[in-house]
C-alpha cells in the first residue's frame, strides 16, 4: 500500500482533489442521475426563502452551480461565489453569467465587513483547516441580521455504501484508505460537531435534516463514484486493479436482487448574525 488517507481537511489533498472540477463533477452527476426522494435544492430554497434581492456569497462554490442557478432564476441581488481552487473559479466563470467568482479561502474573504445578506457554505466546511476561523470570517462579512446556511453530510451518510467498502477492505487491504472517508468527513464537520461550532460563532444555530437516497441500477456508477475520491486516486494501478476486484465481488451481492438503494442524510445548519 502506497498511501494513507489524510483528514478530509488536509490542504494538499483538498488542492489535488479540486484542482479541476473533474472528480467533483462525477459525484454531482451521480447525485443528479440516481437521487430519489426529496430534493436537496428544494430544501435549500425552503430554508433560505430568498426574495431575490439579497446580496449572497456562496463559499466553496466549486463549479458554481448554486449561485448560477439563482442567477438563471432571476435573482437580482449581488451574487458572488468564492473558492480556494483557481480551476474551479475558472470553470464557474466560463459556465455562469450574472455571478462574480473570486478565488479565496474561507478564512480570508476579500470583502469588507457587513457586505452580504446571506452566506452559504455547501459541502465545504469539512475541508477547511479551521472551522471556527472560517465561521468567524463568515460572520464578519455578513450584515447584522444576515443569514448563514451550512450544508454537510451526516455521520451516517450513505451507510450502505461505506459498509460495502468496509467489507471489500476485509478482502483487499489496499481499500483501507477508502474506508476512512466517512469517518474523516464526519469528524471534520457534521451534525456531531457543526451545530456547536455555529452556535459558538453566531450565538444561535438551527439544525435540520433531509433524508433521501440514491438508487443505483448497476455497480458501475458506484465504482465511478468511489473512484472519484482522493483516497482512490492516490492508489497505484496494481492497487486499483485489486481494489476494483474486491469491490466488484462485494457489489455483486448487493445487486443480486436488482437496483441497490443507498440512503443519504444531509444536515443543514442555519444561523443569523
Ligand atoms: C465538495 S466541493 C462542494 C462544491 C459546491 N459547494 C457544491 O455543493 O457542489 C468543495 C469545494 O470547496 C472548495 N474548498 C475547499 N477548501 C476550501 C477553503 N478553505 N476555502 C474555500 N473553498 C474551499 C473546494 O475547492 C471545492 O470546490
Amino acid at each position: 500500500m502506497t498511501s494513507k488517507l489524510p483528514a478530509a481537511n488536509d490542504p494538499a489533498q483538498v488542492e489535488r482533489q479540486y484542482a479541476t472540477d473533474q472528480h467533483l463533477q462525477t459525484r454531482i452527476d451521480t447525485q443528479r442521475r440516481y437521487s430519489v426522494g426529496r430534493e436537496l435544492e428544494a430544501e435549500v430554497d425552503r430554508l433560505l426563502a430568498l426574495d431575490g434581492s439579497e446580496a449572497l456569497l456562496d463559499v466553496g462554490s466549486g463549479p458554481g452551480h448554486f449561485p448560477g442557478r439563482l442567477a438563471a432564476g432571476g435573482h437580482s441581488g449581488q451574487l458572488v461565489g468564492a473558492d480556494l481552487s483557481g480551476g474551479m473559479v475558472q470553470k464557474a466563470r466560463a459556465s455562469f453569467g450574472g455571478v462574480e467568482f473570486v478565488q479565496a479561502g474561507a478564512d480570508a474573504l476579500p470583502f469588507p465587513d457587513a457586505t452580504f445578506d446571506v452566506l452559504t457554505a455547501r459541502h465545504m466546511l469539512y475541508h477547511v483547516p479551521s472551522v471556527p476561523a472560517a465561521l468567524e470570517e463568515f460572520r464578519r462579512v455578513l450584515k447584522p441580521g444576515g443569514r448563514f446556511l451550512a450544508v454537510t453530510n451526516a455521520a451516517r451518510y450513505m451507510p450502505e455504501l461505506w459498509d460495502a467498502v468496509d467489507e471489500a477492505a476485509t478482502l483487499e487491504a489496499t481499500l483501507i484508505p477508502l474506508t476512512q472517508i466517512r469517518g474523516g468527513v464526519a469528524a471534520a464537520f457534521s451534525e456531531a460537531n457543526g451545530e456547536a461550532w455555529v452556535q459558538d460563532a453566531f450565538g444561535n444555530a438551527q439544525p435540520a435534516v433531509l433524508d433521501n437516497a440514491l438508487m443505483f441500477p448497476a455497480p458501475e456508477p458506484v465504482l465511478a463514484y468511489l473512484e472519484s475520491h482522493s483516497a482512490w486516486l492516490a492508489l497505484d494501478e496494481t492497487e486499483k486493479r485489486r481494489g476494483r476486484a474486491a469491490l466488484n465481488e462485494v457489489l455483486a451481492q448487493r445487486f443480486r436482487a436488482g437496483p441497490w438503494t443507498v440512503s443519504k442524510r444531509t444536515v443543514f445548519i442555519t444561523a443569523a448574525r
